[in-house]
């Protein structure tokens, strides 16, 4: 993306100037982030996503009067749920990066944020008046209108007691200190824990760009599974000096005691948190399975066609590195020759080559190996 793009994106100031101003700290509106955008899937794109069985989605029925029978569905949708017309309801579909490359892209715009911090593009779709009520995120949120009006109010309120027993986490008392109504291309950044309630003015969708912030629970959860993988302990459990145990059925102080010994053997290093940060955020979503080429190009036609026309990654691919621990790619490391880690930088940073370059035959190798696991996909032949 231009630099003349990405300053029309936040509103005339740079990416600089909006990590340190906004980023994290407090809202931006942008009028007209994105000229001309009216979204990137049709109503009936939606509606088909949300009736998928592998695509992660929720139909919301918000009631203001009773917040508390508000109603919510999780996927798949049936297709009949998603032509009410009597009351306000909004479908909204997770992960449409996922399955839609333009929204891949979109959400690429985003990454003057480290794609490490990147999570997903949702959209929902509202009929007039519908929405997920007034609540809060506990992460970052753009939030980019594609067709119709919302009315977005927002608060940075302190209180964030939540209505008891509704199927939805709703703000029992949601005071509101600003009102916008954001037309197509319409752009609002809320920094994690601001309230907010999006209505829908006559039929909507909008787009939201995520991000990850995982609780320091969910790290340790995953960095001990990553450690029970790698971890290589010496020595076993021994007792040759056995005594005679008045009760058979007692665990001994001897026995915790070796276990615990044997348990402050655990050690882990610095270069294991980057390793295990490289496989963590680049593990495809439980939902997602690659799709291998039908009839793949052998090696050297592959070549050809790369060197010629470039090639990108799929929208599935997460490839992430660090000085640290190198490249993963889809949750593993791979082994790099380190002439071609420049041109695997830009691969990841960019998620394409392009073409009309000649490339290394390591680095070819290793994108044919990822073509034909799905993972990278040949560019278009420009048409002639
Ligand atoms: C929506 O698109 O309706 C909800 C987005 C959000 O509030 O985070
Ligand atoms: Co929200």
């Amino acid at each position: 993306m231009t630099n003349a793009m990405i300053a029309t994106l936040l509103g005339g100031i740079t990416p600089a100037q909006f990590l340190a101003e906004y980023w994290q700290k407090k809202p931006l509106l942008v009028r007209q982030a994105l000229p001309g955008f009216t979204g990137l899937a049709t109503r009936e794109e939606i509606f088909d996503l949300a009736c998928d069985p592998d695509v992660e989605s929720r139909y919301v029925r918000y009631l203001p009067e009773a917040p508390s029978e508000s109603h919510v569905e999780h996927g798949p949708q049936k297709r009949s749920r998603l032509r009410g017309k009597r009351e306000p309801w909004t479908v909204l579909v997770q992960g449409l990066n996922l399955w839609v490359p333009a929204a891949d892209a979109l959400l690429h715009r985003f990454d003057f944020i480290p794609q490490a911090r990147l999570d997903d593009l949702m959209v929902s779709y509202a009929v007039d008046g519908g929405g997920v009520g007034p609540h809060f995120d506990n992460y970052d949120v753009f939030l980019l209108q594609g067709i119709g009006k919302r009315r977005w109010q927002i608060a940075d309120q302190k209180d964030h007691s939540l209505v008891e027993g509704a199927p939805l986490r709703l703000l029992r008392d949601f005071r509101p200190v600003h009102d916008w109504v954001l037309e197509p291309g319409d752009l609002l950044y809320l920094p994690p824990h601001w309230a907010h309630n999006g209505i829908a003015i006559g039929e909507c969708t909008t787009y939201s760009v995520g991000f990850k912030s995982p609780t320091a629970q969910e790290l340790a959860y995953g960095f001990l599974d990553w450690l029970g993988e790698h971890l290589c302990l010496q020595g076993m459990y021994a007792d040759p000096n056995l005594t005679l145990q008045d009760n058979s059925a007692e665990i001994s102080p001897a026995m915790i005691e070796q276990v615990a010994g044997m348990l402050n053997g655990i050690r882990w290093s610095r270069a294991d948190v980057a390793a295990f940060l490289g496989s963590y955020l680049t593990e495809p979503k439980p939902s997602v399975f690659f799709e291998p080429p039908g009839e793949p190009l052998d090696r050297a036609a592959f070549a050809q066609a790369v060197q010629a026309h470039g090639c990108a990654l799929d929208p599935r691919t997460l490839l992430l590195w660090s000085s640290e621990a190198g490249f993963h790619i889809n949750g593993e490391p791979f082994a790099s020759n380190p002439d071609d880690r420049d041109l695997l930088a830009i691969l990841a940073h960019r998620r394409r080559i392009e073409g009309g370059q000649p490339l290394p035959a390591s680095l070819l190798s290793l994108l044919h190996a990822w073509y034909e696991d799905g993972f990278l996909q040949l560019a278009e032949k420009p048409a002639q």
